[in-house]
């Protein structure tokens, strides 16, 4: 995945995409952003091959109750996108990214 410092500079990224998107940023009002990094960070690592584990909560635990919609979702991955352009991640790699993460959808979305 290109190391930690790869994965905390596409978290870094996507925390100020996040603040430039009004949308988004509204699900975030009283959140731990430093906890945010630190276990999106844990996540990513963890599901592109580690070594780190994961010591957070489960998707559902976290976003069951936010009524995330469909269209938020899809909104979201575009910002991850984004964050990880500016972070020169090739595409391939990127692919990869998504690909580990789009499950997280169905633990999210409806419950
Ligand atoms: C792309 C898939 C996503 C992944 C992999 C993901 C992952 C995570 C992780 C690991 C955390 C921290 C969990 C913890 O504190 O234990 C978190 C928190 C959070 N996520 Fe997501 N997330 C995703 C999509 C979304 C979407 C679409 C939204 C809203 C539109 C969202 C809103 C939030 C919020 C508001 C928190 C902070 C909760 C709090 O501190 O109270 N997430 N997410």
């Amino acid at each position: 995945m290109g190391g930690s410092k790869k994965v905390e500079e596409i978290v870094e990224n996507f925390v100020v995409e996040i603040e430039r998107d009004p949308v988004i940023l509204a699900y975030f009002d009283g959140a731990d952003i430093n906890r945010f990094i630190d276990k999106l960070s844990e996540q990513i690592c963890h599901r592109t091959g580690g070594p780190c584990e994961y010591s957070g909560d489960t998707m559902e635990q976290v976003h069951g109750g936010m009524n995330i919609t469909e269209a938020d979702f899809n909104r979201t991955v575009d910002l991850l996108i984004n964050a990880m352009n500016k972070a020169d991640v090739p595409h391939p790699l990127q692919n990869k990214v998504l690909r580990v993460l789009a499950p997280t959808r169905d633990e999210m979305l409806y419950l």
